[in-house]
Formats: structure tokens, C-alpha cells, sequence
């Protein structure tokens, strides 16, 4: 049953979204129910990407620094190693802020990288076949239909990337954006950057810092807050690939998934959300409860067609910062990720577009679907649908948002 947005409290505590105010109410319609990564110089023998076996010794690594060096838009970038008492690494380079390798500790100590990415600055450089890898996404986490919206009475045009549509910003999204880094500790970075007003179109200078902190209890943790000079739209995520078999093994469909979320966002062929409200109940998106990632991939049902496998907005049920809103486990290395946040939405994409990429860290091939994408954010679209949680960010006001990816292992 499609239900439609409309009169009931989107209830989300803690919730410090946008320049929503407090107690700001959000509706929907629930038609009578309540709703709501190097990494690898892959070695040992095994070539990473080159075989199903997923059990093979893969001996993970940060990338070289000095891959990384460089002058770009008239700034220096490099590569930021983050590191706590455990040895899990962070690797992030101020090129699109991106999150490069994510080494945390199996179920037997052994160091895994559990995100994708390349060897060197050059491989995020090159413009064809744009992943995204382990970036921040800005001004707009995801599609926006036809690349324009109105805002206060005056029209907007962004760039359009997409077919018809805007994806992740445009051609100037914040993922080929170089960020000013300061290393505050050993375990944080502090990345900032000025949006000048009318940058892919979007109106106002944008001040952003997103700040990422490892912690010694294996949770990377990603604030974004952002201000603004004029009226305008943001929604910031990152788009780390992840698979907790590791970087550079073939699949991930066998991974587990949980989902906190009762509904989803129904999409139309372009990926647009067609403004509905889907329960998951009883369709191939109900991850409530633990399933792999490829029971139901293939099903033969609209909205997987549409988007190629997994590649939906889950309206996630009420909860704040500490409740885990999605687990993923893998059955190889034990690895466990939880994911923690105070957005309201969550961009599940099992990897659908991306086909045999050969310049994966330690000359890994990345096959259709190695990965999987737990975007936080909110939704698809917003500008243009105004009953969705609202996206707008005025002058005054101070945007700040919080995802928490955090590791274990059984
Ligand atoms: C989107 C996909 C898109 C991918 C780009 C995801 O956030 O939902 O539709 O293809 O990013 O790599």
C-alpha cells in the first residue's frame, strides 16, 4: 500500500537537523498506522579482485603519503592518517574530504580494510566514472529533480549531472572540492571549505567544516555543520563503499543487513522519489530484521528495477544518536558496523552502477556490487518536495549533523 506525506508529527528526537526549529513538525500521512576500506598493496600471493575467494590473505596498508602530495586549486593537499590504541587507521585525503582506507580489526585481530578507494590522488582526480569513493557529498546528498528548485520566490538552476537530474551536488560537488585541513589530534582532522555563493548554482557563500574523530572504541565519527550568507538548500553526507569482507574481495551480497526503518522512498525511473511513503513490510525492502544484502537483489519487483538493486532512501524510525539505526555483519571476517546519526533518512545503494573498476587500491578490480553505500542524510529531493523534513538553511542559523560508523568483531 502507498500511503502518502501528509498530517502526523515526523517525531524524531535528537534530531538537531537543519534550520528546522525545535519541536519543528514534519508530516506525513501513515494512513491510519504510526510510522514511521590500501590500501592494499593486496599481497600474500593473492591478488585482490582476481578471485571469489574470499578467505584469501590480504595483507591491508595505507596508501603512500606521497601519492597524495600535491597542489590543487591553489591549495595543498595530502593524505591524514588517523590511528587509536587498537591500530584501526584512518586514511582521509583533503581532496573531497574523502576517507581513503578504514583498517579495523577482524574477528582474529588481522587489520582489514573495509572501505574501496585508490592508491594514489590521481585515480580520485580523473573526472570518468565518478564513484564518489569514501567523499563528502554537498551541497546536496543525492538527486535533485531536473537540477532546479525555488527558494524564497526566486528559481534555481544547478548543474545537471545526472540524465536529467542533479546528483551530489554537480560537476563542483564538495567531492572535487580541495578542503583546508588541520590535524587537531592523532585521532582528529578538521577539514573546512567556502562554497562561494552560486557554486553549482546554489545561492549563498556556504562555510563548511566537517570534523572527523576516530575514538578508541572503533567508531569513526563525522560532524558536519555549516553556515550560511543567504538563504539556500544543504545536505551533507559521505559516500564510503564499504565491505566488511574486505577491500578487493568480490562480493558483499552476502553481508548482513538491518535496517531501522518501517518505509521507504519509492523512486521513479530517473531515481527521483516520487513523494510516497512505502511500508517495507512484506517487500524486498524490509531489513528489519537481519537479511543478506543479496536475498533480494534480483527480485522481480518495480522499485529494484528502477534502481538496479538497492538504491532507495529508508525513512528511518524514531531514534536518536544512540541507537544504532543500521548493523551490517560479515559471515568471512566477523566484522560488525553500526551506524549511528541524527539524520532522519538513510541511502542504502548496493553498489549497482559501478562495473569492473581496475584502479582500486593495490591494483584491486572493484566488480559490480564489492560494496555497499549507508549514505546519512536527508532525503532525495527535498527542495522540491516540501513535505519531506526540510533541507532549507537560512542566514542565522547553524546546520550540524552527526554519523557515527562504528566497527567490531565476532
Ligand atoms: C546514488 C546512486 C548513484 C551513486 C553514485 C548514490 O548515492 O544513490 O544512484 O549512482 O551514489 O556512485
Amino acid at each position: 500500500m502507498m500511503v502518502r506525506f501528509s498530517q502526523t508529527t515526523f517525531n524524531q528526537t535528537n534530531n538537531p537537523i537543519l534550520p528546522m526549529k525545535k519541536n519543528q513538525r514534519i508530516v506525513f500521512l501513515l494512513a491510519g498506522i504510526s510510522t514511521l576500506f590500501a590500501a592494499c598493496n593486496h599481497t600474500s600471493g593473492t591478488k585482490a579482485g582476481s578471485n571469489n575467494d574470499t578467505t584469501a590473505v590480504i595483507n591491508y596498508q595505507v596508501p603512500d603519503s606521497a601519492n597524495f602530495k600535491d597542489t590543487l586549486q591553489g591549495k595543498q593537499v595530502g593524505l591524514y592518517i588517523l590511528k587509536n590504541k587498537n591500530n584501526t587507521t584512518v586514511a582521509i585525503t583533503n581532496f573531497g574530504g574523502r576517507l581513503v582506507s578504514l583498517l579495523v580489526p577482524d574477528k582474529n585481530g588481522k587489520l582489514t580494510d573495509v572501505i574501496l578507494g585508490h592508491d594514489d590522488l590521481k585515480g580520485y582526480e580523473q573526472k570518468k566514472n565518478e564513484n564518489y569513493y569514501g567523499a563528502i557529498i554537498g551541497r546536496y546528498g543525492n538527486r535533485i529533480a531536473k537540477g532546479k528548485f525555488t527558494l524564497e520566490g526566486k528559481s534555481y538552476q544547478l548543474d545537471v549531472n545526472n540524465g536529467a537530474n542533479t546528483l551530489h551536488g554537480g560537476y563542483s560537488g564538495f567531492y572535487s572540492r580541495v578542503f583546508t585541513a588541520k590535524k587537531i589530534s592523532g585521532q582528529q582532522l578538521e577539514l573546512s571549505y567556502l562554497s562561494k555563493d552560486g557554486e553549482g548554482g546554489y545561492p549563498g557563500n556556504l562555510t563548511v567544516k566537517v570534523v572527523y574523530t576516530l575514538t578508541d572504541d572503533n567508531a569513526l565519527k563525522i560532524e558536519y555543520t555549516a553556515t550560511t550568507d543567504k538563504t539556500t538548500v544543504v545536505n551533507l553526507t559521505n559516500h564510503a563503499y564499504f565491505n566488511l569482507n574486505g577491500a578487493g574481495t568480490k562480493t558483499m551480497t552476502d553481508d548482513s543487513l538491518k535496517i531501522d526503518a518501517d518505509n521507504y522512498l519509492p523512486v521513479d525511473t530517473t531515481l527521483i522519489p516520487t513523494g510516497k511513503l512505502q511500508p517495507v513490510k512484506g517487500t524486498p525492502f524490509d531489513f528489519t530484521t537481519f537479511k543478506t544484502i543479496g536475498a533480494d537483489i534480483e527480485k522481480a519487483d518495480d522499485q529494484i528495477k528502477n534502481g538496479k538493486g538497492f538504491d532507495h532512501n529508508f525513512v528511518l524510525n524514531k531514534h536518536n544518536i544512540t541507537t544504532s539505526i543500521a548493523t551490517v555483519k560479515s559471515p568471512e571476517t566477523g566484522i560488525v558496523m553500526d551506524v549511528y546519526t541524527t539524520e532522519p533518512g538513510l541511502q542504502f545503494y548496493s553498489g549497482n552502477f559501478p562495473t569492473g573498476i581496475n584502479d582500486g587500491k593495490g591494483k584491486a578490480v572493484y566488480p559490480h556490487r564489492s560494496a555497499f553505500c549507508l549514505e546519512t542524510q536527508h532525503f532525495p529531493d527535498s527542495p522540491n518536495q516540501l513535505l519531506f523534513p526540510s533541507t532549507v538553511l537560512k542566514r542565522g542559523d547553524v546546520y550540524h549533523t552527526t554519523t557515527i560508523y562504528k566497527f567490531s568483531a565476532k
